[in-house]
């Protein structure tokens, strides 16, 4: 049973497609496709502008969280040309609560280079998508077979756990790309590329999912290496990872009589650039004393500690920190320290209109469920 399942899906010197695999995900994906706003029906002709936006969205972010976002793009920025004559800071506000902010910056600089030097139309092949801005690999590889039908298939995380248990590849990630997407080729058709990507997303969510696959509902069980050798679970297997560091700093909500909240936006350059944030210290690797932290309000007031802490995981540390709150007069005067000329008082009601990201957003919830 193992070595008949293998040695169906090793392909020969010369004679790499599987076709089987192509039409049986085919046919599935025509009844079992997720019904997603990006989506077109077949036959349809794809608006690159909409499959990059998606696309870009979908980059570390779940489906769920961005049918919301790419519903307020597409309402306020129809077309790349809408998109590019937008303000970077309008941008931004769309963005917040979306995470991995460097994505809306690229988004923007990306719709003025199409706009600018491809007059408005997204390039089709996958190499000159891939010299956009905030357009990698995979993203290139999306757009060109879901909206131009080139004959490529993405490898994302879905991608890779579907097909290193199709070929029961045991190679760890990230060794085995190179394997995966060798193999991936050989089972990308020649028509309906970019169903067959979106299938192969599909079954990666819904059924070759990470825990407990539902393997009796898969349209390729029977092709299935990993199944046939019952390893499917284990796979893809993961090197390792190193624990991410922590970092940690104190923040201050100042809240003045009228309810607005001090808020400045953050350096132009770095993490969460030009975002909006509450003061803090610097994020450390030692939570800093408090008589130091102290240093760094923004407005010298009557500092409180709310109990408990605020965490966030970034993509490369995670962060944990103590909030203040001071309530303080119309006429408090900020520190020189603080910054003036990037902070504003803002109303509790306009924070929506803010380009606040995760992080803060709990930092403010956290102190005002004590107000
Ligand atoms: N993840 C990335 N691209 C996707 C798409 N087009 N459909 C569903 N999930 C995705």
């Amino acid at each position: 049973m193992t070595a008949v399942a293998t040695k169906q899906l090793t392909p020969k010197a010369g004679k790499p497609v599987q076709p089987a695999v192509a039409a049986l995900l085919l046919d599935w994906y025509d009844s079992e496709r997720r019904d997603l706003p990006w989506r077109y029906a077949p036959g349809k002709k794809a608006d690159a502008y909409r499959v990059w936006l998606s696309e870009i969205m979908l980059q570390q972010t779940v489906v769920k969280t961005v049918i919301p976002y790419y519903a307020a793009f597409l309402k306020r920025w129809p077309t790349v040309n809408a998109l590019a004559a937008a303000s970077l800071d309008d941008v931004l506000v769309a963005w917040a609560g979306l995470g991995y902010y460097s994505r809306a910056r690229n988004l923007h600089k990306c719709a003025q280079l199409v706009v600018a030097e491809h007059r408005g139309k997204f390039p089709k092949d996958v190499e000159t998508l891939g010299t956009l801005p905030g357009v990698g690999p995979y993203t290139a590889a999306a757009i060109a077979a879901i909206a131009y039908g080139a004959k490529v298939t993405p490898v994302d995380g879905n991608v890779e756990r579907v097909v290193s248990r199709l070929f029961a590849i045991e190679t760890p990630l990230p060794a085995a790309r190179s394997a995966i997407k060798r193999q991936v080729a050989t089972l990308t058709p020649d028509a309906r590329t970019g169903d067959f990507a979106q299938a192969m997303m599909d079954l990666g969510a819904t059924v070759c999912t990470p825990k407990r696959p539902s393997c009796l509902m898969c349209p390729l069980h029977r092709q299935c290496a990993g199944y046939a050798q019952g390893i499917q679970d284990g796979l893809p297997r993961k090197a390792v990872k190193a624990a991410k560091p922590a970092r940690f700093g104190h923040a201050f909500l100042a809240l003045r009589e009228d309810g607005h909240i001090l808020l400045r936006q953050r350096p132009d350059r770095g993490l969460l650039a030009r975002m909006i944030e509450v003061p803090s210290t610097e994020w450390l690797d030692e939570l800093p004393a408090l008589q130091t932290a102290m240093r760094a309000a923004p407005l010298r007031g009557d500092w409180w500690q709310v109990p408990g802490a605020v965490s966030h995981v970034f993509t490369h540390f995670k962060l944990e920190l103590v909030v203040h709150v001071a309530l303080v007069p119309m006429d408090a005067a900020l520190t020189f320290w603080a910054d003036g000329a990037r902070c504003r008082w803002v109303s509790r009601r306009a924070l929506g209109g803010e380009a606040l990201p995760s992080v803060m957003r709990k930092i403010i919830a956290h102190a005002l469920k004590e107000m």
